[in-house]
């Protein structure tokens, strides 16, 4: 029996790296016995969440609680990939905390759009979530008038002075064909609008290619948390091709039985699933079946 591992299961690049620059603050920590804490967690995964834990990592709620640790004991503050407000960046050093700035490239590059255009004087619009903390950090960088999008409906609805310069960009977990109809709405209307597509497609990668391996596998096996809504998409893409798919958060929930005529087992992951799960049950199925 084969087994193959979708290229994109688990974290996206920008995720890894924020995993990754924690666990390489944590070896340097050893090294200089500073406190670490991360913005918020650095990542939706309990299992992450908890190990960091152990290992002395104290995962912030927000600003409030960083006041708190400053007046104890100052360390290294970590931003998670999501990336947060320069205000946000600003009251951490001044607090005395050494920032690390794990904000996705891709997310940082929005942030630098945003803080440019909007110092030329433009009038900023960001297509996405309101309240979502990627969303909040982009509008943190605005030194101008902001408006967040949330849908095409609310497109249809948006109102800006005659002639206003706006510049448009995307929270990058957007879905592209939705951010593509408020981009043609506000075409429509005739605004002054520069846009730039700030959608990154690792989501679109993991489900199209989680959608192929399914197709022409005999067993899949998508691993996530529970509440992981990108795992139970990618669960639901792979039940349409592959009526034999399993949902399973850790190695533990795996209890099948494979008949012989089994010959390809395919495996993918959510964009929180931590690798050392994935490889345990790639593994597993390995030896065991
Ligand atoms: Fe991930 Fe960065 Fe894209 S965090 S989803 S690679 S914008």
């Amino acid at each position: 029996m084969e087994v193959i591992l979708a290229e994109h299961a688990g974290f996206c690049f920008g995720v890894r790296r924020a995993v990754d620059t924690v666990y390489e603050q944590i070896a340097d920590r050893e090294r200089e016995g500073k406190p670490i804490c991360t913005f918020g967690p650095i990542i939706h995964n309990e299992e992450v969440v908890k190990d960091l834990e152990n290992r002395g990592v104290r995962a912030l709620s927000g600003i409030e609680e960083a006041r708190e640790v400053a007046s104890d004991r100052r360390g290294t503050v970590i931003i998670r990939s999501h990336g947060v407000e320069r205000a946000v960046c600003e009251e951490l050093r001044k607090l005395g905390f050494q920032v690390v700035d794990a904000t996705c490239p891709f997310v940082k590059r929005i942030h630098n759009i945003v803080e440019k255009e909007s110092e030329a004087g433009k009038s900023i619009v960001i297509v996405g979530n309101a309240g979502h903390p990627e969303v909040e950090g982009i509008r943190g960088w605005s030194g101008a008038r902001t408006y967040i999008i949330e849908s095409p409906e609310t497109a249809e609805n948006f109102t800006c002075k005659e002639g206003e310069a706006l510049c448009v960009v995307s929270q990058t977990t957007f879905n592209y064909k939705k951010f593509q109809d408020v981009v043609e709405i506000f075409e429509k209307k005739g605004y002054n609008a520069s846009v730039v597509n700030t959608v990154c497609n690792a989501t679109e990668v993991r489900q199209a290619e989680a959608r192929e391996l399914a197709a022409r596998v005999d067993v899949m096996i998508v691993i996530g948390g529970n509440h992981s809504s990108n795992t139970r998409k990618l669960y639901e893409i792979c039940k349409q091709e592959c009526e034999r798919t399993y949902y399973i958060q850790t190695l533990e929930d795996l209890h099948m039985t494979l008949p012989k005529s089994v010959r390809l087992v395919g495996i993918t992951a959510g964009a929180s699933t931590p690798n050392n799960i994935i490889e345990e049950v790639q593994n597993y199925v390995r030896i065991n079946f």
